[in-house]
């Protein structure tokens, strides 16, 4: 068991918070060197610290070497090519394989399908807080759900038991090629205050 001691921020700028979260951005281009392992370790172990109701810790981290991602990358390129034709799962093959670092989020399957719910919820807020930790070391990351990643061979591929996890996304990360746009909609057209 461990347990967060830590005070709060001590000293922290008052808009770090904001910053970071207004801040990062998904990344889909990367340099090629991948980041320090001990980046990622300190994002994952900043995983189990997201809000989780009864705190089952139904996540799980897959983090893919060098074989695995070969054969996700195959994989994506043949689902690609079958759907679009070859040259697409051709550029799709050249695409991911320029990717440095690859890591899957699976939850755990309660039989309860509320608890499920509660467990996907906190899967994502562990999700969150991987990507905001990477971003403020530099580090751009990348949640996709495309369809590879609800194929059963991506499932045998990373020895997921489909029946005990669900895979809640194949994570990119890496330094970022470029600077990323994105855009949100004034937060006063998805209030309401009531009375
Ligand atoms: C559950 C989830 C699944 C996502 N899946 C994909 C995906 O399959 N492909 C993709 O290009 N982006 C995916 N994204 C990233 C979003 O496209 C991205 O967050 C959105 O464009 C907003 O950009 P920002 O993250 O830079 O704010 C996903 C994000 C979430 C939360």
């Amino acid at each position: 068991m461990d347990r967060s001691g830590a005070p709060a921020s001590p000293g922290a700028r008052p808009d770090a918070v904001a910053d970071l979260l207004r801040g990062r951005r998904t990344v889909d281009r990367f340099l090629p060197d991948a980041p320090p392992q001990d980046v990622l370790d300190t994002a994952l172990d900043l995983a189990r610290w997201a809000p989780n109701h009864k705190l089952t810790e139904p996540w799980r981290f897959y983090l893919l070497g060098p074989d695995t991602v070969s054969g996700v990358v195959s994989l994506n390129a043949r689902l690609v090519a079958d759907s679009k034709g070859a040259e697409a799962g051709e550029m799709k093959r050249r695409k991911w394989s320029a990717i440095p670092g690859w890591f899957v989020l699976s939850c755990v399957q309660d039989d309860d399908a509320l608890r499920r719910r509660e467990d996907y919820a906190a899967c994502c807020c562990a999700a969150q807080n991987i990507m905001l930790y990477l971003w403020s070391r530099g580090v751009g990351s990348k949640w996709t759900t495309g369809a590879v990643t609800r194929d059963d061979a991506f499932y045998r591929l990373l020895g997921i038991d489909p029946a005990l996890e669900e895979v809640v996304g194949l994570f990119w990360y890496g330094y970022p090629a470029g600077e990323p746009q994105s855009l949100r909609e004034p937060v006063s057209q998805r209030v309401q205050y009531l009375k």
